[in-house]
């Protein structure tokens, strides 16, 4: 006769299934507002990645209870909602703190600074990548590109950006929110904590007063190439190209317009070398 694993006590690694249910309070609450996400969709389905952050607003992360409900509400089996829950890094595989403090350290923000933020923060918080402080307020990570380059290097809380930073800038940040002071992203709506975010990720209107009309449009620095590509005219160079600053003139105090960010404007690029022009070069003998 043979034994199970689980008989024998041995533990190959694997989660016990299935998940524990939700208290019922928390349940019921949860199925009402998991049924007006799934109304949207012609497909149940489809409801799958707002369910998901409507799961992790409520534990804060995604649980195993989280995905079970997830797959009982679509019909779909926990190892499909697994394999969506474990693709994407909005969603957190483990507890953390009420605000996620992501630094890009992708190319450009890693030179314009990112690296070093990142650094400076571990050592000022005392945790690694993913980890969290002790009073549970702050989950330090470093995050790919969000599409910010021209504001770089850029800090993204809870997903709302804090543009331009710079190591001392990010530790005041970060004080503040361990300290509850009050902390607003350089645009968009005003911060609140990772759950509360979640819950508008899962599509529920944000209804603190003035956060919709905060989230505001494109900045200066990122319509720069816009105008360019419509042939409008380019912006006041903000700083010259090393050598080519004016030796006598008075020192110069950007605008607010024409400081587009803490960084240069494009730059000319240099013409090209008549002997290697563009296109198709002809084979020899054609
Ligand atoms: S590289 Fe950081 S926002 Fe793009």
């Amino acid at each position: 006769m043979t034994t199970s694993s689980s008989e024998r006590g041995v533990s190959l690694g694997m989660p016990e299934l299935p998940a524990p249910d939700y208290p019922d309070d928390v349940r019921a609450r949860l199925e009402t507002d998991a049924r007006a996400i799934v109304a949207r969709y012609p497909d149940s389905r489809s409801a799958l990645l707002p369910l998901l952050h409507l799961v992790q607003s409520e534990e804060g992360h995604v649980t195993r209870t989280g995905m079970r409900f997830c797959a009982e509400t679509l019909g779909l089996t926990t190892a499909e909602v697994t394999a969506v829950a474990t693709f994407y890094t909005m969603y957190r595989r483990r507890p953390s703190g009420d605000y996620q403090v992501g630094v890009c350290t992708n190319t450009l923000c890693a030179v314009m600074g990112g690296d070093a933020i990142f650094e400076e923060l571990q050592e000022h918080l005392g945790v690694g990548n993913g980890e969290t402080t002790a009073d549970g307020k702050v989950t330090l990570e470093h995050i790919e590109c969000n599409a910010a380059c021209d504001y770089a290097p850029v800090v993204m809380v809870n997903w709302e950006f804090f543009d331009n930073q710079t190591p001392e800038s990010a530790k005041r940040m970060v004080d503040d929110l361990r300290a509850g002071r009050p902390v607003a992203p350089t645009r968009g709506a005003p911060l609140c904590t990772f759950k509360e975010t979640a819950r508008i990720l899962a599509g529920f209107p944000d209804e603190r007063e003035g956060a919709v009309e905060a989230t505001g449009s494109a900045g200066p620095a990122s319509l720069i190439g816009l105008k360019l590509a419509k042939g409008e005219a380019a912006p006041a160079r903000v700083v010259h190209p090393r050598g080519e600053a004016p030796q006598d003139a008075p020192p110069h105090e950007p605008s607010p317009a024409e400081h587009l960010s803490s960084h240069d404007a494009p730059q000319d690029t240099a013409a090209s070398d008549p002997s290697h022009p563009s296109g198709p070069v002809a084979e020899e003998g054609e």
